[in-house]
């Protein structure tokens, strides 16, 4: 059998491994946030298209709405369904390390310890918190050989539930220290993006990303994953059809593909998009209930919702280069990643 986690009959890759490969390959993962079954059908079918790794992501809000054992089963199926695709199962902005213990206990093969912020999910925190929850977080997640995504730094935008709504731009000194005293794999900087639809209000450039961070950080910590959060790009065809179909969403700018593919150059490796499938299912959506009036199935609506997330993500494995790389590594154990751990523990 070709994986071997410890969720599923087939089952799953680790975050340390997909993204070890994508820095060996010179390319991106996609992390697509999941809710529902149309939502994961629709990446998992974009993965078989373009042969492309996958990292499926829940927010606690998911596991909230899906319930965690519908959420745990649609898993199962997905991994069943598409046996070729490494997939890895990741906790989105994990508010405190219990939170990321019970991802674990489910059997999410990666978790985010998200001690940027305090456990409410929108106050900025001390670096000693921040060092204190994630360090903790990554000792015991490590020894299951689960894989640990850190954050420091904050992002702007508060819509989503996440963030302060102030940004502090992530310090490249401080983020050798953090990584040094946490083991994290994987470290989510903030460079000027923020969560949902309202990014910025002109196409941004340099002096509002600040891409130069990803560079300097790059430089100092060759062997860190980087994490780009707040990456959708906000199609404004996607806003413009849900406009004409009665949806009332204002004009707006995301994160053109061009940045995210400079970041990629110089060591992003998770590329965390969830605002441009809401988007491309909603424009669906309300297209197909337009024009069936006096449709009540709703297979009829949700099957073009579903074909339109499979567009966007197999557009976005393209656009970070992660197609065609499915194929390229046997998935690791997470035994075998536990091992890997104990041989080099933090500050060893
Ligand atoms: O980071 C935020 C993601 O877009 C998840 O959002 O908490 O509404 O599920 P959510
Ligand atoms: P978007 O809102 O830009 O899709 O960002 C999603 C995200 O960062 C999830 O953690
Ligand atoms: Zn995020």
């Amino acid at each position: 059998m070709r994986r071997a986690g410890s969720l599923a009959p087939m089952p799953l890759a680790t975050l340390r491994q997909v993204l070890d490969e994508a820095a060996r390959g010179g390319y991106g993962v996609g992390a697509f946030n999941v809710n529902n079954m149309e939502q994961l059908q629709g990446i998992v079918d974009a993965a078989v298209e373009t042969d492309s790794p996958v990292i499926v992501q829940a927010s606690r809000g998911a596991i909230a709405y899906a319930g965690p054992n519908y959420l745990r089963h649609l898993i199962i199926a997905a991994s069943e369904s598409a046996p070729r695709i490494p997939l890895v199962l990741h906790l989105d902005h994990g508010d405190k390390p219990e939170t990321c213990l019970m991802a674990i206990e489910l059997g999410f093969t990666s978790v985010m310890m998200d001690g940027s912020l305090l456990a409410d999910g929108r106050t900025p925190s001390d670096y000693d918190y921040n060092v204190t929850v994630t360090r903790e977080v990554a000792e015991a997640a490590h020894a299951k050989g689960v894989s640990v995504e850190g954050e420091l730094g904050t992002l702007g935008g508060i819509e989503d539930g996440h963030g302060s709504g102030e940004v502090h731009l992530t310090d490249p000194d401080q983020a050798v220290d953090f990584v040094e005293q946490t083991g994290v794999d994987a470290l989510a900087v903030a460079i000027g993006t923020s969560h949902g639809a309202y990014k910025f209000t002109k196409k941004p450039d340099g002096e509002v990303l600040a891409m130069h961070l990803i560079e300097e950080i790059h430089g100092k910590l060759p062997e860190t994953h980087m994490v780009m959060h707040g990456s959708s790009s906000v199609p404004p065809e996607l806003v413009d059809r849900i406009n004409a179909a009665g949806g009332k969403l204002e004009s707006t700018f995301g994160v053109p593909v061009e940045e995210i593919q400079q970041g990629i150059r110089h060591g992003v490796r998770k590329v965390n998009v969830d605002t441009d499938g809401r988007l491309a299912i909603t424009a669906a959506l309300r297209e197909a209930l337009n024009a069936h009036p006096s449709e009540f199935d709703p297979r009829a609506f949700f099957k073009p919702a579903r074909a339109a997330m499979k567009e966007v993500v197999a557009q976005r494995m393209n656009d970070f280069g992660s197609a065609g790389h499915a194929g390229d590594y046997e998935v690791l154990s997470l035994e075998q990643m536990a091992a890997r751990y104990a041989g080099s523990p933090v500050g060893a």
